[in-house]
């Protein structure tokens, strides 16, 4: 059996985590491959809005299998709240038994947010807008070989390495001038984070996961992110430091090319961005909060206002090349509706040139967005429950997009909510 895996086409908030929970009762497990607690994948369950962080999006579904992966870096304290916030919303879900986190994955040490904080606030270094969870710290530390696994909590060293570890960073952030809590503060409570880290079942999740696929077990890999925030493939520097496309699967969760299946991309309507970084499409002004106001765009994780613009078919080709997607997902559509007209960037002029392509040497100054405008269409999406019904404008406005990026749209999603979603026939 192969493994399908999902990712971000744009700058994260397609979606993805909706997504996964509407598909994920046709699959045995969803393993989560990169990132960590940056990411905010928001679930509607029994009515009420979960935003999932650390864990997979199957943790809904009592007969999937959830695992955190080798690519990932996990926060304890981070991790043991969000499970136990979502056993204090049913206990039924009996989820520290249906959670497998692997030994290999990195752990985020507490530091780590602040060194985050520092460089983001720091005029020599660069902002880059990011989430604050020490997400960069914690990469930059396993690349440097300096850091921590979750397997090392049960090694008989790991208590004073820690330790020394801490010791050095929180003297190098008392230099920074850093707000910090008592070291012995921070180590305790992180030790409490590691105590209930051991409740879980820790293993090798790449025997596990292939085991599975071998058995004829169906597994769904989840991205967190997106492709343009991927750290080779993204906007460098305005990205995370995981590889958050569809080849960062395999390597995040051990598990071969030759057995990946279906790569499905998700991508709204339109476009947002959290933090810094080039947004050709992006809106400013009263018609960028309108739409940001009406699409409900503040940061599931930060609550941040996300930046908002139209849909950049160059980025959307680009995404897709780099993953191979083989289904495109599209949310949102239905806070576009009631337009007269959508514009769609088809091109980029940059330097004076026209360019169909999204390229590495464009900046915001220079590069300029040319549009396509489509008939607006209008209509309530939450009506929608046939393909029939899909207003045949925004019909008009997928197959454009299918079209150009070579891909077919196999779902539409068209509402936040769990059955808001339709799979369109002929895929
Ligand atoms: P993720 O990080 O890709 O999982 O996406 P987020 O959860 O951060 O952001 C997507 C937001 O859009 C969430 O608030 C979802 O509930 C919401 N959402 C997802 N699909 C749709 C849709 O088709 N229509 C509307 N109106 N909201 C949607
Ligand atoms: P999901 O999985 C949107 C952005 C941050 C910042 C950059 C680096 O919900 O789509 P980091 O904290 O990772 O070092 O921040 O990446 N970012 C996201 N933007 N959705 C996310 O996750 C994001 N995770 C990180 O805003 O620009
Ligand atoms: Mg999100």
């Amino acid at each position: 059996m192969s493994m399908d895996i999902l990712v971000g086409l744009q700058w994260g908030d397609e979606g993805k985590g909706k997504f996964i929970d509407h598909i994920c009762s046709q699959y045995d497990i969803v393993a989560r491959f990169n990132g960590g607690a940056n990411a905010g994948h928001s679930i509607y369950y029994n009515g009420e809005k979960v935003t999932l962080k650390l864990l997979p999006s199957g943790v809904f579904y009592p007969n999937t299998m959830n695992v955190i992966g080798t690519g990932v870096v996990v926060n304890p304290i981070q991790l043991q709240q969000e499970i136990e916030q979502l056993m204090a919303l049913d206990a039924t879900l009996a989820l520290p038994k249906r959670l497998l986190l692997s030994a290999k994955a990195h752990l985020v040490l507490p530091t780590y947010a602040y060194f985050d904080q520092f460089y983001e606030a720091h005029p020599d270094y660069r902002t880059i807008g990011t989430t604050k969870n020490g997400i960069a710290p914690a990469y930059a530390a396993k690349i440097l070989r300096q850091n921590l696994r979750v397997g090392d909590i049960y090694s008989a060293q790991f208590t004073s390495e820690l330790q020394a570890i801490l010791a050095r960073q929180y003297r190098e952030l008392e230099q920074f001038q850093c707000d910090l809590p008592p070291l012995k503060e921070m180590e305790a409570a992180y030790m409490d984070g590691i105590a209930f880290l051991k409740t879980l079942l820790i293993t090798d999740t790449e025997l596990y996961v292939n085991q599975a696929l071998n058995e004829g077990k169906k597994v769904l890999a989840e991205g967190a992110q997106a492709t343009m925030l991927d750290i080779d493939h993204g906007t460098y520097p305005y990205v995370t430091s995981s590889s958050t496309v569809a080849g960062g699967a395999c390597t995040g969760l051990g598990v071969s090319p030759k057995k990946i299946g279906e790569i499905f991309g998700v991508t709204k309507a339109y476009t947002t961005r959290v933090g810094e970084g080039i947004f050709p499409t992006e809106l400013a002004g009263a018609e960028a909060e309108q739409l940001r106001n009406k699409g409900g765009e503040f940061g599931s994780n930060t609550k941040r206002p996300r930046r908002v613009g139209w849909l950049d078919l160059p980025a959307l080709k680009y995404a897709c090349m780099v993953n191979g997607v083989t289904q495109l997902i599209v949310t949102k559509g239905d806070i576009l509706s009631d337009r007269e007209e959508v514009p769609v960037c088809t091109h980029y002029e940059v330097e004076g040139k026209q360019q169909a392509y999204f390229s590495v040497h464009q900046d915001e100054e220079t590069t300029q967005a040319i549009y396509q405008s489509f008939e607006g269409w209008t209509g309530d999406f939450t009506q929608i429950k046939a393909e029939n019904q899909v207003p045949l404008a925004y019909k008009a406005y997928l197959n454009f997009i299918a079209d150009t990026v070579s891909v077919p749209v196999t779902y539409l999603s068209t509402g936040p909510q769990r059955e808001e979603i339709l799979k369109l026939k002929g895929n």
